[in-house]
Order: structure tokens, then sequence, then C-alpha cells
């Protein structure tokens, strides 16, 4: 559906990653999702799906005609009552949610990142965890003479996310790379 409606079915996280996200909510079980880029909400029903009782996702989206289709899978689905689409800007929308989070999946515009982690890292719970997906870009963050904007971005998401003395976070090479981050302070 996402492939007919869209011309960027490639956005979605897919299923191997679907699954992983999947998996991380089963096994965290937090109350409060929040998710950076709905897109066509594959990866909010993914997660919705295994939250706790009680457990709310907050997916943020810019693009109406995203934002119209995701909102028409959610309605479809029987995890409506747990998913809140937000539409409008991120970070906007960051700066009116006061958390905290227990899991937070960033996955929208690359050149937002760094900003997303800023505002985000005070919200985020003691024992929650951070999501950052596409940060190797498929390989071009390794490869200085790629200038693109996006590559340029995430370069100095990653430097930003390594500095950081408060936090810990590794990199999966799941699919186009998903880095996990935690607070240590
Ligand atoms: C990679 S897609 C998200 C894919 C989705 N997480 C999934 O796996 O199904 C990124 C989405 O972020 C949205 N986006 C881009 N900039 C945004 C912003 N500033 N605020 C909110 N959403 C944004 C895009 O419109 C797009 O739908």
């Amino acid at each position: 559906v996402t492939d007919a409606l869209t011309a960027r079915s490639e956005m979605m996280v897919g299923r191997i990653e679907g699954h992983l996200l999947s998996m991380l909510v089963f096994a965290l079980r937090p109350r409060t999702v929040l998710e950076i880029g709905t897109f066509t909400g594959y990866s909010a029903l993914v997660m919705a799906e295994q939250l706790p009782p009680g457990g709310h996702l907050i997916t943020c989206e810019v693009d109406d005609k995203h934002a119209d289709i995701a909102q028409r899978h959610i309605a479809a689905s029987p995890w409506s009552d747990r998913i809140e689409l937000v539409r409008g800007p991120a970070l906007e929308t960051i700066a009116r949610l006061p958390g905290p989070f227990d899991l937070i999946f960033i996955d929208a515009d690359k050149t937002g990142y760094c900003n997303y982690f800023t505002a985000l890292l005070p919200k985020l719970s003691s024992r929650g965890l951070m999501l950052a997906d596409n940060v190797l870009q498929f390989g071009a963050v390794a490869n200085d003479r790629d200038t693109g904007e996006d590559i340029v971005a995430m370069r100095r998401f990653n430097d930003l996310v390594h500095a950081d003395e408060r936090v810990e976070q590794i990199v999966l090479t799941v699919r186009d790379g998903l880095t996990v981050i935690r607070r240590v302070s």
C-alpha cells in the first residue's frame, strides 16, 4: 500500500528492523514511546502492537499526505487507542511534550537529528532508550568525499552523540545503522 500511495516506500524501516523494534518494546515494556517520523505508520504500528497495558505511543509527522495515510492505517488497526499522531514539525511538538519517554525512535529529517537528540535527552527516562535510524547512510558516513546534506548531518549527529559524556551508545548494523543510546548521568 505504501508503495502505491507514496514515492518513497524505502523510507519504512522494513520487516527486519520492524521486528527489532517490536522485540525491544516487548522486552522494555515502555509506558511511553515517542516516534519522530511517522511516514505511513508502519514502525508506529509494530511498536504499538507490543506495548504493555496502559502503554502509549506518540508519533510526529510534518507531511499531511503521509499523516493522512498513517491515520487511516492506525484507525484500521486494533491499536488506534494507544497511538496519537501529532502533525507539524517534530521539534515544535517535542517542545510541547513534557516526557519522560521510556523509548524514543528518531527516524525523520536527517538534518534535524542533532536538534532532536539535544531536545529529547532531558526527556528520556533514566532507564529509557533512544534509537536513531539511518546513522550509517549506507556506508557514506565513512567516506569524507561524500558531502551530501544528509550524510554531513549524520556525521555531525554521530560525533555529537559520541562526544556526549551523559550517554553511552552502540551502533547496530541493522539495515542502514541503528544507534541505541542510554543515559549514564
Ligand atoms: C523515514 S520516514 C519515517 C518512516 C517510519 N518511521 C517507518 O519506518 O514507517 C521519515 C518521515 O519523517 C517525516 N519528517 C521529515 N521532517 C520532519 C519534521 N521536521 N517533523 C516531523 N516529521 C518529519 C517525513 O515526512 C517522513 O514521513
